[in-house]
């Protein structure tokens, strides 16, 4: 971690702070006497917290931690999260609010009532039901960022079914392989998607998963583009057969602990992680955060979270925890370029977006492209800023709030993971004064540490592993089908505490900062890759007999992913131009395009110890052009002068 110290010392010359406004104190949703009373009575806070919901049957036990590290949230309680998500809008009286405010990206727009989405989700919820799906058969998800998406989730929601959404930007192998571990019995997908002014074809992938996939009964596809597409005897257009449906549709109450969705993530072996979500909790957690942490109001503000629904923040941010607290929220289908680099600040103006949620990644891209692009519109609707996927630099956040919020936003820095479901360390707006690039403190009913190699918390002014010390409400229930996996991942180096992979340090005044992951886990873009992943796909390609990847410092996307190839013998050839290309395209098609190598060389050896690891270390070093670190330990330290000699004939990016 001597890399991350580093970075560490240049953030803690940050001294600034900035307090809420005395206007933006009044308003807040939460105020400081929050942390106190979670402090004084945690299991009565999060009761109070779940009480927010309507429960069919009320819970008779908070908290079942018998079974540790397996939790029971809400024990006994049943409710059904679609109809929290929208039904009980409308019977409140709400039935005229627009919960969605859809933008194509070809410049299409729908705005979408409480009522018309209660109609859409009753309608799809009997579609799955005559399609053959019932309470806890798994349902995949393949979808753009369009309504039908949301309306997909909650169907499965209302009727039991447990969804696993798989970003659409995944190619049909990762596709197939989520399909396969989940036994999924249908697929709801689309003919296409609208990226960067063309239309790009989603449907094709499905057929080749679902080809290699027996357990699909079905294929359900939206036609959102209208392009050519094979149709094939399990499939079924959702403009007929939903459209076609009754309204009317029955919520059954499910058990706190039902199983709510699926969502893989990367870990460090080559195989991704079904992370498992329950029902009550989740959706506690999920709603309690959202409306303290973003202070919103459902009657007046617009919320705009920019995530894909592919990812956990669209799942616990623009589907369950806002739509649980009645919102008004921006979908946007496309990327920020097109038409121009002025789309995501047009669409605020336009919609008069008061919540901004992001990425750092998205808000370096912005600084790059240029302040007269977003100088271009009128941003004074924003009355709040959020962040999250990665640690956000001191300039990005100083840029994002003067820039974009007209320094007259608070920005929430939020951690959290898909395993942990919701927000669990964050700033509240209106009681927080916030350091740039700290996300400060666990949020009120979250129990949080910084450790020791040992175990033992460290106090302000020391770094090490951020860890969770108490069950939360939304955390992950297992890992699909592995749950030896799920002890021996987050379990097994203190059994005691959440190990959540990241380093992290306490400040002298108790803030915290984020360092990066400690594992072999990269993050690019604020998504998660494993080393060994990629690592895997390459040496799937004929051409490679070993490879090593890193992820290096990059600028815009935090990390980007640089891979150390050895080709087997007799595949040297050319200088190697045309295979890196080969090798890059070999990788999205076994993962997707976001893991593609940012950068391949081919080396005539790998550095390893004396018992085989890769000493991924020097690799680093090498890849953020460092002179190479400390290789005593290496097998054959002669090894780097090799690879270093090698990559001046043989190194190619593009
Ligand atoms: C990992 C979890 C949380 C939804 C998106 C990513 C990193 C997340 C922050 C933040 C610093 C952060 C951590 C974490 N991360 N938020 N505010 N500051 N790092 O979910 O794919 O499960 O990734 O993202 O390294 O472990 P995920």
């Amino acid at each position: 971690m001597a890399e991350v110290h580093e970075t560490l010392d240049n953030l803690m010359q940050e001294n600034r702070t900035f307090p809420p406004s005395p206007a933006f104190v009044t308003e807040a949703n939460a105020t400081a006497a929050i942390y106190d009373e979670a402090e004084a009575d945690r299991l009565g806070f999060w009761a109070k917290q779940a009480r927010g919901l309507d429960w069919d049957t009320d819970f008779t036990e908070v908290l079942d931690w018998s079974n540790a590290p397996f939790a029971k949230w809400f024990v006994g309680g049943k409710l059904n999260v679609a109809y929290n998500c929208v039904d009980r809008h409308v019977l409140s009286g709400h039935g005229d609010q627009i919960a969605i405010r859809f933008e194509g990206e070809p410049g299409d727009q729908i705005n979408i009532t409480y009522r018309e989405l209660m109609d859409q989700v009753c309608k799809a919820a009997n579609a799955i039901t005559e399609l053959g799906v019932s309470a806890g058969d798994r349902v995949a998800i393949y979808m753009p960022m369009i309504p039908e998406a949301v309306v997909a989730m909650l169907a499965c929601a209302r009727v039991g079914a447990v969804h696993s959404v798989v970003f659409a930007g995944f190619s049909a192998e990762a596709l197939r392989s989520r399909i396969e571990d989940a036994q999924a019995k249908l697929v709801i997908t689309a003919d296409g998607q609208n990226r960067r002014g063309s239309v790009m074809s989603l449907k094709p992938a499905v057929d080749e998963a679902v080809a290699a996939s027996p357990s699909v009964n079905n294929v359900l596809v939206v036609r959102r583009c209208g392009n050519d597409i094979a149709w094939g005897e399990k499939d079924v257009w959702w403009h007929e057969f939903v459209a076609n449906q009754s309204p009317e549709h029955t919520p059954i109450a499910f058990d706190s602990e039902h199983p709510l969705f699926i969502l893989y993530t990367s870990g460090t072996t080559g195989k991704p992680k079904g992370i498992l979500h329950t029902t009550g909790g989740y959706l506690t957690q999920v709603s309690y955060t959202h409306r303290v942490v973003f202070d919103l109001k459902p009657d007046t503000d617009v919320f705009w979270c920019t995530a894909d629904i592919g990812w956990v923040t669209g799942h616990s941010y623009i589907v369950y925890g806002p739509l649980a607290n009645r919102v008004t929220q921006v979908i946007y289908e496309g990327t920020p370029d097109t038409p121009g680099k002025d789309r995501w600040w047009d669409i605020i103006q336009r919609h008069g977006v008061t919540i901004l949620y992001t990425a750092p990644t998205a808000i370096r891209t912005f600084m790059k492209w240029g302040d007269e692009f977003p100088q271009a519109y009128d941003l004074s609707s924003l009355r709040l800023l959020g962040s999250v996927g990665e640690p956000i630099n001191p300039e990005a956040w100083m840029w994002y709030r003067s820039v974009i919020g007209g320094n007259n936003c608070p920005i929430v820095d939020t951690w959290w993971q898909t395993e942990t479901g919701g927000m669990m360390i964050s700033p509240l707006p209106g009681v927080t004064a916030t350091k740039p690039g700290s996300a400060m403190r666990a949020l009120p009913g979250i129990g949080m540490a910084v450790v020791d190699d040992a175990g033992t918390p460290l106090g302000n002014g020391h770094g090490g592993f951020l860890v969770l010390t108490e069950p939360w409400p939304a955390m992950l229930r297992g890992i699909w089908g592995d749950n030896q996996r799920f002890i021996d991942t987050y379990w097994s180096k203190w059994p005691q505490f959440y190990f959540a992979g990241d380093g992290a340090k306490l400040d002298n005044d108790g803030a915290l900062w984020l360092l990066g992951r400690v594992d072999d886990v990269m993050n690019v873009s604020g998504h998660r890759i494993s080393t060994t992943e990629v690592e895997s796909a390459l040496v799937s390609h004929p051409s490679v007999a070993e490879a090593a990847v890193v992820g290096a410092a990059d600028e815009t996307t935090g990390q980007a992913i640089v891979a150390f190839v050895i080709l087997r013998g007799g595949m040297e050839g050319d200088d190697g131009t045309t295979l890196v290309t080969e090798l890059r395209n070999h990788v999205a098609t076994e993962i997707g395009a976001i893991a593609k190598p940012k950068k391949i060389m081919i080396v005539p050896e790998l550095p390893k110890t004396r018992s085989g690891k890769i000493l991924r270390r020097l690799l680093q070093d090498v890849a953020e052009h460092r002179s190479v670190g400390d290789s005593t330990t290496l097998a054959d330290p002669a090894v780097m002068n090799l690879i270093s000699a090698g990559l001046e004939s043989s190194s190619a990016d593009d």
